[in-house]
């Protein structure tokens, strides 16, 4: 579904990504792990097209890489950067109805079936949507991605700043994401729900690559997690 290869990115001069390679199957949920600054972020806007890039970045095995941020979301890639964009004076199903962008025919994701999915944001459907909790408003920034008919959602730390309850109904949301078939490459600093909801899971420092493995693989891994996630 989605492979990067030997991926370096530059802001400027500053040379950040070494050489990422990673990938993600159809239905999959990865997780990409790491300490702030080393890259997580970078490699997902280098996915959108937002971070000038080398490599290779090859989706449903077409080559991405140099291609616009809108043209790269048409073809099934849906982007849930770090900063919760909502539009605070808009309804909550106001935010939602702007993710229709990509539709099918017949839609795989309707406003009913977010509020099954995620009752919280059903009651509160006609509720401007900045009176929202941080979890709620998480949740209503990845249901507005679904909206798009995503194959593929890029989440970048939908768990910041979440109380551990919160993080756990996210965590409940993306499993329920992934369960419909949408492939999921979570960018988490939290290792607890990315071993609980990941099939597989890449840790990077230093801009590049330092593990990649099973989540059981990763609990049994004790120097990778010393060295490169605990703070
Ligand atoms: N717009 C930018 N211009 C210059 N350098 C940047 C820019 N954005 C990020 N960087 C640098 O690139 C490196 C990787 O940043 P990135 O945002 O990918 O980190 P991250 O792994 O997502 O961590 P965190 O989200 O915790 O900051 C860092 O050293 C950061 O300072
Ligand atoms: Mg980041």
């Amino acid at each position: 579904m989605l492979e990067l290869t030997d991926l370096h990115a530059f802001y400027g001069k500053s040379h950040v990504l070494h050489g990422v390679s990673l990938r993600v199957g159809p239905g999959e949920v990865v997780s990409l792990l790491g300490r702030n600054g080393v890259g997580r972020s970078t490699t997902v806007k280098a996915v959108m097209g937002q971070v000038s890039a080398t490599g290779s970045v090859r989706f449903k095995g077409q080559e991405v890489l140099g291609l616009k941020a809108h043209e790269i979301a048409r073809r099934g890639v849906g982007y849930v950067p770090e900063d919760r964009a909502i539009f605070q004076d808009l309804t909550v199903r106001e935010n939602l109805l702007l993710g229709e962008k990509r539709r099918r025919a017949p839609a795989r994701w309707t406003t009913e079936r977010i509020w099954e999915l995620f009752p919280q944001l059903g009651c509160r459907a006609e509720t401007p949507a900045g009176v929202l909790s941080g979890g709620e408003q998480q949740m209503l920034t990845l249901a507005r991605t679904l909206m798009g008919d995503p194959e593929l959602v890029l989440v970048d730390e939908p768990t910041e700043g979440l109380a551990p309850r919160v993080v756990a109904q996210v965590g409940a949301f993306l499993t329920e994401i992934a369960k419909s078939g949408v492939a999921i490459l979570l960018v988490e600093q939290k290792l607890a729900i990315a071993l609980q909801i990941s099939e597989r899971l890449y840790v990077m420092g230093h801009g590049r690559v330092v593990f990649e493995g099973t989540p059981s693989d990763l609990r049994a891994n004790d120097a990778i997690r010393s060295e490169w996630l605990s703070v």
